[in-house]
C-alpha cells in the first residue's frame, strides 16, 4: 500500500506530496502522513524551504466528509494546520485543481501560496451544514479582511486565482510546470531571507459593520430555515472581537455543534446520494457509454430551447428541428434573448454568447439529422405528434443514434415501438426552465438497452446536471409523488383549510413555495384537462370533480390569467375573494360543513402522502433506492436539503409513526391514496428505515 504523503528533496528544498485519490481528501492517514513529513523536512538539514503539493488532480478538497459520521480520530484538522503553522520553515503551498475546505485551510497554515491558473479555493463547508472547522473562520479575515471571508465561507462558491491574488491569499500564479514553479519560488523566496508570515500570529481583523449587515440580510433573505450560514458570520465576527487562540476555540465549539446536527446529517447525506444517483447496479460495468459529440433537439417551445441552451453551453454542437419556419423563427427570437439577457446580466461576454447561438443551427429538414449522435425529442405532449416524430427520427437519424424523449406523461416503451430501434430510445425528462433546473429524470422503457442508459446518464452528468434512473409509470418518480400531494392540498381546502393556510405551512417547512402558488405557476389547466380527458375516456378512473375544476372553469388558470386558485400582486399571491367563493359553494353543494383544520394536520397529510406514494414506487422498481427519491425532490422541487428528502426525513420522524397517522387518514376518509403502503408496513414490522435500503 503506497503511503498517502510522502517526503522527498528537489535539490535544496523539501517536497511533501498528498497522494489520496480521488481529490486529496484529508482523512487520518492524510493527516498523520503529513505531521510525520513535516517532521522529517525540517529535520532534513538539507531542505531550506518546504514546498506542499497535491498528486493527481487536485490540491486536498477538503475533510474526508465520511469521517464526519465516525468517531473523531487525532490528529484532528486544526492541530495539523496548527504544526505546519508552528513549522520551523519557510512553507509554501502550491495549489492546482481545488483546494477546498479544509484543502484551503492548510493552504492558510503555509507561509506563501502559489497557484496553477486553473486553479480555484473555497469554503464549501455551508453546503454541508457545517463552518469551517481547520481555522478557516479565523485566519481568513486576518489575512483578506470580512468581506471577502464572509462572502467565500457563507455562499460557498470556489473563487479562481485571479480574485484570491486580489484578496492576498495567493501570492503568486504559475506559468509553466506548478511543481517546478512551487520548487523555484521557494529557492527565490530561501535566497532573499523572506519573513514567516502565521496568520495565527496577526491581531484580530478589522471589523466591517456594513459587511457584517449585509451578510445577516443575504443569510434571511436567500438561506431561509438553513442554520449553518448564520454560525459562520459568528464566527467571523469573533475574528474581529478576541485573540486567535480564542477564536479557534470559538470556531471548534461552534463546528462540532454543527457537525452533531441534523442538517449537516441531512446535507452529508444528500451530497453522497447526488454521487451516487448516476450509478446504476444492474447495468454490467463492461457497457460502455457512446462519444456524444453532435446533438439534435425537436421542437423549439418552452423545454426544447432550454434544452438546446444547455447543450450549447456545454459546448456541443444542436440542430434545432422545428416544423415550420415560423415556429423555428419564434425559437430562434427566444434563444438570441437568453443569450442578450446573460450579456446583459454579464454572466457571459458577447463573444461567447454569439459562439452559443451560432452552434445551434436551426433547421426544419429531418435531413439535417443524418448524422447526429443524441436526440432529444420536445414537440407538443400528445402521442400521435410524437409517433409520427419518432418514425421520421427512425428514418433518418444513424442507426446507433440515441433517441430521447422529454415527455413527461405518455408512455416511453410506447414511443420507442414507433422506430426500429428500440434499445436506443430513452426518456430525459428534464425540468423546466430546462437551462436552470438541475434534475433529468433518465427514463428506461422495458426494451432501453444499457449502453442507451449509460449514453444518457454519461450526457447528463457532462451537461452538469443530475441524472436521476427511473422506470416507466404515469409522472415517473417526481410528478407521481407530487399529484398525490397536490390532491392532499385540494381535499383539505375542500375540508376546511383555507389555500393561504396550505401554502403557508409547506413554506414554512422549507419548500420555496406552496402547492398551490407553484400550481398556479404551471397553470392550473394543464392537469384540467388532463382530470377532464379521464373523465371522458376512462369513466371508471374519473377523478371526483374538485373545487379547483371550477376555479379553471371560471377563466382563472394561474399567473398567466393573473390569477387562479390566488390573486397576484405583481408575483405575490395574495388570497382571492373569487376563489374563496367557488370552495364556498362547491362546499356547499357537496354538503361539506368545513372545520377547523390544524397546520399539523396540513403538513402531515401533504408530506406523509408523499411518503406512501414513495413507498410504493421503490416496491415496484420504479425508483431503485430511496436516495435517488430524495435527490428527485431536492433538485426537481426544492424539497428543503437541510432535511435531506422526503426519505431521510421520514426516518428521522420515525416511519411508525407515520404508518398510524397514514391508517388513521385511511379510515377516516377512505381514500385509496392512504392505503398504507405494503413496504412501509414491511419496514415498519422490522423495525428497519428507509435509509437500510440505500
Ligand atoms: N470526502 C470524501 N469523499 C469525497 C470528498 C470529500 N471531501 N470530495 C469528493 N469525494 C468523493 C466523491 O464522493 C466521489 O466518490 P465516488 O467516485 O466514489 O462517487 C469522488 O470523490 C469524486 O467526486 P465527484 O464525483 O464530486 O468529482 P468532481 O470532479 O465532480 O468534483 C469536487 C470534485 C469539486 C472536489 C467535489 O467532489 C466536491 O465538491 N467535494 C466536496 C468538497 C467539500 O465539501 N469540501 C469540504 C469538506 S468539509 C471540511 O473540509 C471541513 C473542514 O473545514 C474541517
Ligand atoms: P411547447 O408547446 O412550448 O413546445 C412544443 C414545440 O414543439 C412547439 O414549438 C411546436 O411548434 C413544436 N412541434 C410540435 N409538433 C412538432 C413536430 N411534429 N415537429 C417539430 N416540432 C414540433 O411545449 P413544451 O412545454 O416545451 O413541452 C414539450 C415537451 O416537454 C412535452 O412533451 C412536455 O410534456 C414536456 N415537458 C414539459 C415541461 C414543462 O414544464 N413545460 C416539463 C417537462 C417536460
Amino acid at each position: 500500500v503506497s503511503e498517502p504523503v510522502r517526503y522527498s528533496r528537489v535539490d535544496d528544498i523539501g517536497l511533501i506530496t498528498i497522494d489520496n485519490p480521488p481529490v486529496n481528501a484529508l482523512g487520518v492517514a492524510v493527516r498523520r502522513g503529513l505531521l510525520e513529513c513535516l517532521q522529517t523536512g525540517l529535520e532534513d538539514d538539507a531542505a531550506r524551504a518546504l514546498v506542499l503539493i497535491g498528486a493527481g488532480r487536485t490540491f486536498p478538497a477538503g475533510a474526508d466528509i465520511r469521517e464526519f459520521d465516525q468517531q473523531p480520530q487525532s490528529p484532528s484538522l486544526p492541530d495539523v494546520v496548527a504544526g505546519l503553522e508552528a513549522s520551523g520553515k519557510l512553507l509554501i503551498a502550491a495549489i492546482h485543481g481545488t483546494a477546498l475546505g479544509g484543502g484551503m485551510e492548510i493552504t492558510l497554515g503555509c507561509d506563501y501560496r502559489i497557484a496553477a491558473p486553473d486553479a480555484r479555493m473555497g469554503l464549501p463547508e455551508v453546503n454541508l451544514g457545517l463552518l469551517p472547522g481547520a481555522g478557516g473562520t479565523q485566519r481568513l479575515p486576518r489575512l483578506a479582511g470580512v468581506r471577502p471571508a464572509l462572502d467565500i465561507a457563507v455562499n460557498g462558491r470556489p473563487v479562481g486565482v485571479s480574485r484570491l491574488q486580489d484578496m492576498g491569499v495567493v501570492d503568486r500564479v504559475a506559468t509553466q510546470d506548478l511543481q517546478a514553479d512551487a520548487l523555484a519560488y521557494a529557492r527565490e523566496l530561501a535566497a532573499a531571507d523572506a519573513p514567516r508570515r502565521p496568520l495565527g500570529e496577526l491581531a484580530p481583523a478589522a471589523p466591517d459593520e456594513a459587511a457584517f449587515d449585509e451578510f445577516e440580510q443575504l443569510v434571511a433573505r436567500k438561506k431561509r430555515g438553513y442554520e449553518a450560514p448564520a454560525v459562520i458570520i459568528e464566527a467571523v465576527r469573533t475574528a474581529t472581537q478576541t485573540a486567535f487562540a480564542d477564536g479557534m476555540v470559538r470556531e471548534r465549539e461552534l463546528f462540532v455543534e454543527r457537525r452533531n446536527s441534523a442538517q449537516a446529517a441531512a446535507q452529508r447525506y444528500i451530497f453522497f446520494a447526488e454521487r451516487k444517483a448516476g450509478k446504476m447496479p444492474d447495468i454490467p460495468a463492461d457497457a460502455s457509454a457512446r462519444d456524444i459529440r453532435t446533438a439534435a433537439v425537436i421542437g423549439a417551445g418552452t423545454m426544447g430551447t432550454g434544452i438546446a441552451i444547455t447543450l450549447a453551453d456545454a459546448g456541443l454542437p444542436v440542430t434545432l428541428l422545428e416544423q415550420d419556419s415560423e415556429a423555428l423563427a419564434r425559437g430562434r427570437d427566444k434563444l438570441e434573448r437568453h443569450y442578450r439577457g446573460q450579456v446583459d446580466k454579464q454572466r457571459m461576454n458577447a463573444a461567447t454568447a454569439d459562439q452559443r447561438l451560432a452552434s445551434i443551427t436551426p433547421t426544419t429538414d429531418y435531413v439535417a439529422l443524418a448524422d447526429v449522435d443524441l436526440v432529444i425529442e420536445a414537440v407538443f405532449e400528445d402521442m400521435d405528434v410524437k409517433r409520427e416524430v419518432f418514425a421520421q427520427l427512425d428514418r433518418h437519424c444513424r442507426a446507433d443514434a440515441i433517441l430521447g424523449t422529454n415527455t413527461s406523461t405518455l408512455d416511453v416503451g410506447a414511443i420507442a415501438e414507433q422506430t426500429q430501434r428500440p434499445e436506443n430510445v430513452v426518456g430525459l425528462h428534464f425540468f423546466s426552465p430546462a437551462h436552470i433546473m438541475r434534475l433529468v429524470e433518465i427514463v428506461r422503457a422495458s426494451a432501453t438497452g444499457d449502453v442507451a442508459m449509460k449514453t444518457a446518464a454519461a450526457l447528463v452528468k457532462r451537461i452538469g446536471k443530475i441524472g436521476v434512473p427511473v422506470g416507466v409509470c404515469y409522472g415517473f418518480v417526481g410528478n407521481r409523488i407530487l399529484h398525490k400531494r397536490q390532491a392532499q392540498a385540494v381535499n383539505l381546502v375542500t375540508a376546511g383549510a383555507t389555500p393561504e393556510q396550505v401554502d403557508r405551512v409547506l413554506y414554512e417547512f422549507g419548500m420555496p413555495m406552496g402547492p398551490l402558488a407553484m400550481w398556479d405557476m404551471a397553470g392550473l389547466d394543464i392537469s384540467y384537462k388532463a382530470r377532464e380527458h379521464v373523465r371522458a375516456h376512462d369513466p371508471s378512473n374519473a377523478p371526483p370533480r374538485n373545487w379547483v375544476d371550477e376555479v379553471v372553469e371560471a377563466g382563472r388558470l394561474g399567473q398567466k390569467t393573473d390569477g387562479g386558485v390566488f390573486d397576484y400582486d405583481g408575483r405575490k399571491p395574495v388570497p382571492s375573494p373569487a376563489t374563496a367563493q367557488h370552495i364556498e359553494s362547491f362546499r356547499a353543494r357537496q354538503g361539506i360543513t368545513p372545520r377547523d383544520i390544524d397546520d399539523a394536520e396540513v403538513r402531515e397529510r401533504c408530506l406523509y402522502v408523499m411518503v406512501n406514494e414513495a413507498c410504493r414506487i421503490l416496491d415496484e422498481g420504479i425508483a431503485a433506492r430511496p436516495s435517488d427519491i430524495d435527490v428527485v425532490w431536492i433538485n426537481g422541487y426544492g424539497f428543503p436539503r437541510y432535511r435531506g428528502g422526503p426519505m431521510h426525513w421520514a426516518d428521522r420522524v420515525g416511519l411508525a409513526d407515520i404508518l398510524e397517522r397514514i391508517r388513521h387518514f385511511h379510515d377516516t376518509t377512505g381514500d385509496p391514496d392512504w392505503a398504507p403502503a405494503p413496504l412501509l408496513e414491511r419496514l415498519v414490522a422490522e423495525g428497519r428505515q428507509l435509509g437500510d435500503l440505500n
